[in-house]
């Protein structure tokens, strides 16, 4: 989360939205005080008198933070609190008490109050709190938009292998680091899709602002758009309150649309519409909003032959497809499957506590030729399986789980040699052949090498000397 010393939001007016206030109080003496006091934070700050006043404001207007007073005669914080409870689960709150009622204040915070402050308190106690608050709430959405998508996307441990294509893919993403130009990403299923998306997010001038992700086939089209664009309140039935959208979320930093290819015509044309105007409508709302992000989108379908068969919007399709980026399918990836094999045996070792060393010539050749529709993420699986099944230190071909009698792809026998290969050797030969291309992309650059790498600058600074390149 960045912050600039004065707090999330500034008086700056280029793309930096003020982070949005509202505060409720009984007494107009505290409204004033508080008011002034965030309004010289450069935030944008709205009142209301009381807790029913307040319960309405939250309605209409979508909120970064609520500071509610917890005894008020029409609504108590606490009922208030409640209220908005049982619709969002996100809005922060702090509650301002009294010393006598601090067991009710620790009571709004089981009921899901960010904090509570007990007044008087020092301004800058509550500037602090006021900060975290709104980058909590960030953080939130961002790992809810994560879990929307259920993909784990750690790209610290991502295998970069040594695939032209997807050498090819890193020189691009290095060269565009510094743009924000929209990036189309295609691939089979379980290519690596989602984790690359996070990949050119981590290695752009974005880097550290929100990375949002949507599956764009996940959603009905109407929860979809309020989802992806916000709404206000009643804007349809269950629409108590005023929501932001994804895009709005990710200001200044990247939207990832998975799965673009399943956007229905209609939301194809309001997509466009906020790409080209680079603004977007919340549902139920007339006031545009102006965005400023990144777009980065997958699909596993064939997008090109979607706008031939006059499927997917040429307009659309010429909009996000700015950078189009390949990933090959694994079968098409012989070397790198060694590589991927270690990754996956050593990520599994750690998780189940394994102590696997190696893999039998005959299980790397049978995994080598293998048709891999699910691509590395069935690899993934199938060496999770063996891992958890195997009861000495060797991956033997049984544990595979492949019926002995399909009909492999093709007989790698000759590239695997006829003696015992040791995974660490096939690792390291993998590993240094990465480095070595990744130093060559980055034309030498250490830092820049290691960030595509994903590994820390210690580490490969380790290798170096280890494979002395
Ligand atoms: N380069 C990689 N290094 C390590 N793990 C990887 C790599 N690429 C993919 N994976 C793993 O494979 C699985 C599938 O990857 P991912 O979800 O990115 O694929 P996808 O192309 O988005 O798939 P889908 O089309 O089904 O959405 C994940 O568990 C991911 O962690
Ligand atoms: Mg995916």
């Amino acid at each position: 989360m960045s912050t600039d010393g004065g707090g999330v939001a500034s008086h700056s007016r280029g793309n930096r939205m003020a982070s949005k206030l509202l505060i409720i109080d009984d007494e107009q003496e505290w409204l004033d005080i508080l008011s002034l006091l965030f309004t010289r934070k450069g935030y944008e700050v709205q009142t209301a008198e009381g807790g029913v006043e307040g319960l309405k404001a939250i309605g209409e207007t979508m909120f970064d933070l609520v500071i509610c007073d917890l005894a008020m005669p029409d609504l108590s914080g606490i009922d208030l609190l409640k209220q908005v409870r049982s619709c969002d689960k996100t809005l922060p709150f702090i509650i301002m008490t009294g010393v006598g009622s601090i067991e009710t204040a620790v009571e709004a915070v089981q009921f899901g109050a960010f904090h509570y402050i007990t007044k008087p308190f020092k301004s800058q106690d509550l500037e602090i709190l006021a900060q975290r608050a709104i980058e909590h709430r960030q953080l939130h959405r961002q790992l809810e938009s994560v879990a929307l998508h259920a993909e784990p996307t750690d790209i610290s441990t991502m295998v970069l292998g040594s695939h032209r294509g997807i050498q090819d893919i890193l020189a691009k993403i290095e060269k565009i680091s510094d743009s924000s130009v929209p990036v189309l990403i295609q691939g089979e299923t379980g290519t690596g899709k989602s984790l690359l998306a996070r990949l050119i997010h981590e290695m752009s001038g974005r880097k550290g602002k929100p990375f949002m992700t949507i599956d764009c086939g996940a959603l009905p089209e109407n929860l979809l758009e309020s989802e992806l664009f916000g709404h206000v309140k009643g804007a349809f039935t269950g629409a108590l309150f005023a929501r932001r959208g994804l895009m709005e979320e990710g200001q200044e930093g990247t939207v990832f649309l998975d799965e673009i290819g399943e956007l229905t015509p209609c939301m194809q044309v309001k997509l466009l519409r906020s790409i080209q105007e680079r603004e977007i409508k919340p549902v139920g709302s007339n006031k545009n909003i102006a965005i400023d992000v990144r777009f980065i989108t997958a699909t596993n379908r064939d997008l090109a032959r979607e706008v031939e068969q006059g499927t997917f919007r040429e307009d659309l399709f010429y909009r996000l497809a700015v950078i189009p980026l390949h990933l090959p399918p694994l079968r098409e990836r012989a070397d790198d499957i060694i590589l991927f094999v270690g990754h996956f045996v050593q990520k599994f070792n750690q998780r189940y506590n394994k102590k696997i060393t190696e893999v039998s010539p005959a299980a790397m050749q049978l995994l080598m030729s293998q048709p891999w529709k699910g691509n590395i993420r069935e690899l993934e699986n199938v060496i999770e399986r063996a891992v958890l099944l195997a009861d000495e230190d060797v991956i033997s071909p049984d544990l595979l789980g492949f019926s002995l009698n399909a009909q492999p792809r093709r007989a790698d026998a000759s590239d695997m040699g006829t003696g015992t290969i040791s995974l660490q050797q096939a690792v390291s030969e993998a590993e240094k052949r990465a480095i070595q291309r990744a130093l060559a992309i980055t034309q030498g650059n250490r830092t820049k090498a290691a960030t595509l790498l994903g590994i820390g600058r210690r580490t490969l600074y380790d290798k170096l000397e280890e494979y002395k390149i």
